[in-house]
């Protein structure tokens, strides 16, 4: 193995395999969830502050560089899904780091957005909806019509000559930042206008090989029920490929 590369994600249920060429390089969304993200060896971390909004906060003492530093989980790109496994004519529930979010194709933009998973009207998940014929993230109970920005573009049960209340800030869906990079959806968890423009200051991380031609480029994405240490150990141990995934992945056996 040239090259590992292990993006923290959230996966589909679907699993995708691509190979090119040569060289493997691992690109490997697995599942985070809530208890994944506060297990820690204490032998490795200092004092690791872990900050967020929703999830519960661990510290723990060890002997890492950075002592001090602290490190907010949702203040991160983290690799969503990849977009193989999308489809531009529906939107789709996933759930990331304790969110629940709704990934849909918005065609105004020419961009995958990442919204909260929740009409603002009723709280019915958007991942139930449609997008409309306008290309409007379409929620599936009364209708309620999005743009790419959150904003409600149409109340459909509202009169047409009373006030404009699809305008009202109460009316919008919260909008996580996104982007596509080495065919997978990024997401920022974090709904706060002050990240907003997150994509302009921070990238996330680029992995100049899964570019390379001369590389072969595997990417699986899976619902996991475990953490990531379990995950670094399969990882890690490349002696189960050619039986674990035989048929689907190219693999050289040691010479008998
Ligand atoms: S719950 Fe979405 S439009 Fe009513």
């Amino acid at each position: 193995m040239e090259a590992l590369r292990i993006t923290s994600a959230v996966a589909p249920p679907q699993s995708l395999i691509k190979a090119h060429l040569s060289k493997p390089i691992f690109t490997t969304p697995f599942t985070h969830t809530t208890s994944n993200l506060t297990r820690f060896s204490k032998s490795k971390l200092t004092k690791l502050n872990v900050i967020s909004p929703s999830v519960s906060t661990q510290t723990e003492t060890g002997n890492l560089d950075h002592q001090d530093e602290k490190f907010d989980w949702f203040s991160q790109w983290y690799a969503l899904t990849p977009v193989a496994d999308l489809d531009k004519r529906a939107p789709r529930g996933i759930k990331a780091l304790g969110l629940d979010v709704v990934v849909w194709w918005d065609k105004n933009e020419n961009a995958w957005k990442v919204f909260d998973d929740r009409c603002p009207h009723r709280l019915a998940p958007l991942s139930e909806g449609r997008i409309d014929q306008w290309g409007r993230l379409q929620c599936v109970y009364h209708g309620w019509c999005f743009g790419g920005s959150g904003d409600c573009k149409l109340i459909p049960q509202a009169p047409s000559n009373g006030p404009a209340v699809h305008s009202s800030t109460k009316a919008c869906v919260a909008v996580y930042p996104s982007t596509e990079q080495h065919g997978i959806v990024w997401f920022w968890p974090n709904t706060d206008p002050k990240y907003k423009d997150i994509l302009t200051k921070k990238k996330p991380p680029y992995v100049p090989e899964i570019e390379d031609p001369s590389f072969r480029t595997t990417i699986c994405a899976r619902d996991i029920p475990y953490g990531y240490e379990v995950l670094i150990e399969n990882l890690m141990d490349p002696s189960h490929v050619a039986y674990s995934h035989a048929g689907i992945m190219t693999y050289s056996p040691p010479p008998r």
